[in-house]
């Protein structure tokens, strides 16, 4: 792939094209200045970026689209040099209600269509404005999602003109074969918006994704920012990596210039966000230079399978029906395990009745859930025996079910129930 900092278009499925470096928006917006985004996003333009990925949920929206309608008010570039990436939030998964969703993000950006428009997470939340609706105790409120019937909404928009392209953002394999297998499918998702960086490389769903035609997008490419409130911090800093600083050293480059190149080289969009103008800069400064093969394995291998993000509000309320007990001790018969309690350390063979939820890689520390993700793993079920030992853990206030089975430990949860049903039943 021959990539340029004035040419790094890659193709979509549809017939159009992503630039394969774009600037991430989300910053924290109760610690970020007013108008730094509108900066960020002018600087980035000047530098060469041509794609801008932001969302509703990051409530600088009206920041971006007036750094964008200023850049092109001023000749630097035209609408159609310029690829925005706006999200759906769980908020609006009901079919009636995507159309208008992207109708507010095209009033705030001020501007007449999005490049791409994704589903942002897989899981459902209560319909309305409150983006994370919650009951009086706490309990986050969810909503049982069609993603079939939401993704047609999407192909409306696009016939409508309000989007380019259609995609999704932190599907696993399953919830993407839900919708490439969707009868009637007009539109395949073009993308799919993953975290992925060298400690996270997702081989599994990154192959998925390229033999079917959707372009893989990373975010948090350098590993996040690092806040606690949405990342998982026990996790080592990556651009603290020694394999990655001494190739920095190699080429005169960064870290963060070295993790983003090996996603490039691979034909991995990346996204990373800064507000600061010489980062912004810096970042772009990827094509220059180009990783041995060698390189590129040995970064590869120093994926951990951890994530740093871990979207925990989508991990309550588990409820798992099982069907045969099986330690001594413990409790038999069918049984509910629930969130919410001390959760124990129960471990119970079970046969799962049904699949009335999704599930998660998760990483074991001592016996300790130390992090869990909702969703998202590659894992093929189908190829599982439907008997395994299911752990239920306590951590951090939740409760996990931790699932071990051929040495793969899962955490499972209710909430992305359709896929499991679909696949599994
Ligand atoms: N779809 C989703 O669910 C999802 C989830 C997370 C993120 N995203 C998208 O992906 C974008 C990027 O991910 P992210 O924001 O999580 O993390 P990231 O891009 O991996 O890292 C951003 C952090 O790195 C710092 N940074 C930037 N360039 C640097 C450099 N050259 N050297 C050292 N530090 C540097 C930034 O600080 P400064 O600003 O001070 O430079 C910021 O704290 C987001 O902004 C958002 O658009 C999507």
């Amino acid at each position: 792939m021959d990539l340029s900092a004035s040419n790094h278009r890659i193709p979509l499925s549809d017939g159009n094209s992503i630039p394969i470096i774009g600037l991430g928006t989300y910053a924290e917006p109760a610690t970020t200045k007013k108008g730094d985004c509108t900066a960020s996003v002018k600087i980035a333009i000047d530098t060469g970026y041509r794609h801008i990925d932001g969302a509703h949920l990051y409530q600088n929206e009206n920041e971006v689209g007036d750094a964008i309608r200023e850049k092109i008010a001023e000749g630097k570039v035209r609408r159609e040099d310029i690829f925005y990436c706006g999200k759906l939030w769980a908020t609006n998964h009901v079919p009636e209600m995507v159309r208008p969703a992207l109708e507010r993000t095209l009033k705030t950006l001020k501007l007449d269509y999005v490049d791409l428009y994704i589903i942002e997470v897989p899981m459902a939340f209560k319909p309305g404005d409150e983006v994370y609706p919650m009951d009086e105790n706490g309990k986050w409120l969810y909503h049982k999602s069609d993603l079939q019937a939401t993704w047609e909404a999407l192909e409306a928009c696009k016939d409508a003109g309000l989007a380019k392209s259609l995609g999704v953002s932190n599907f696993n394999r399953r919830q993407l074969e839900l919708i490439l297998n969707k009868p009637g499918l007009k539109y395949k998702p073009v993308s799919n918006q993953i975290e992925c960086h060298p400690y996270f490389t997702q081989p599994k769903l990154l192959k998925f994704c390229q033999q079917h035609d959707i372009v893989v997008v990373a975010y948090s490419p350098l590993g996040t920012s690092r806040d606690p409130l949405w990342v998982n911090i026990s996790s080592p800093p990556l651009l603290h990596d020694v394999l990655l600083n001494s190739l920095g050293k190699k080429y005169s480059k960064t870290a963060a210039q070295i993790a983003l190149r090996f996603n490039i080289q691979r034909g991995v969009v990346v996204i990373p966000k800064s507000f600061n103008p010489e980062r912004i800069k810096e970042n772009f400064q990827i094509f220059d230079f180009s990783l041995t093969e060698e390189e590129m394995k040995s970064i590869e291998a120093l994926n951990t399978n951890v994530r740093f993000v871990e979207l925990l509000m989508c991990c309550s309320e588990h409820q798992v029906r099982v069907l045969a007990g099986g330690e001594p001790g413990q409790e038999e018969g069918e049984e509910q395990a629930n969130a919410g309690g001390g959760g124990g350390l129960g471990i119970l063979t079970v046969v799962l009745l049904s699949f009335p939820f999704s599930f998660g890689e998760t990483v074991l520390a001592g016996g300790v859930i130390t992090r869990s993700t909702p969703f998202m793993t590659n894992t093929d079920f189908r190829e599982a025996p439907l008997d395994f030992t299911l752990t239920c853990v306590s951590a951090r206030g939740w409760c996990f079910l931790v699932m071990e089975m051929k040495g793969v430990s899962l955490s499972l949860d209710d909430v992305m129930m359709e896929a499991f049903h679909t696949y599994l039943l």
